[in-house]
């Protein structure tokens, strides 16, 4: 799967964001490893803490569609400058997609690279729980 074609889904994604709060419109694309890729955008309501990172919707999709298995996520912000993930993103990610490959874009092209352990060093796990 190319970059580019990630970083592209999510930009389009980012078209259907709801943002009418913040402004600041997301898109973001998953790549499953078996090659399918689920999109999501943010999802803003009156009620500013329900708002839903564009991150997490793709995410609860693709698991949502029996997925369990990943391999990166692409984001684009309408500002068109990186946009990092926020912590509750970065969180669920991590319980559920594991240390996926972050793609960050400028100007709606691959900007950076790096791996979600390195946005979330010393993460809390559900190993952590007791049993
Ligand atoms: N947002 C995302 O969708 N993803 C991020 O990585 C950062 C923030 C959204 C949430 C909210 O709708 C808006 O951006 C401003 O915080």
């Amino acid at each position: 799967m190319p970059i580019n074609q990630l970083v592209h889904k999510a930009c389009q994604a980012r078209e259907n964001a709801y943002a009418p709060y913040s402004r600041f419109r997301v898109g973001a694309a998953l790549l499953s490893a078996n090659g399918v890729i689920y999109t999501g955008c943010n999802i803003e309501t009156s009620s500013l803490g329900l708002t839903i990172c564009a991150e997490r919707v793709a995410l609860v999709k693709a698991i949502s569609e029996g997925q369990s298995a990943f391999h990166a996520i692409a984001i684009a912000s309408s500002t068109r400058k990186i946009c990092m993930p926020c912590g509750a993103c970065r969180q669920m990610l991590w319980d559920l997609a594991g240390n996926i490959d972050i793609i960050l874009t400028e100007e709606d092209q691959p900007a950076k690279q790096m791996k979600l352990a390195d946005l979330l060093p010393h993460a809390f796990n559900r190993q952590d729980l007791p049993e």
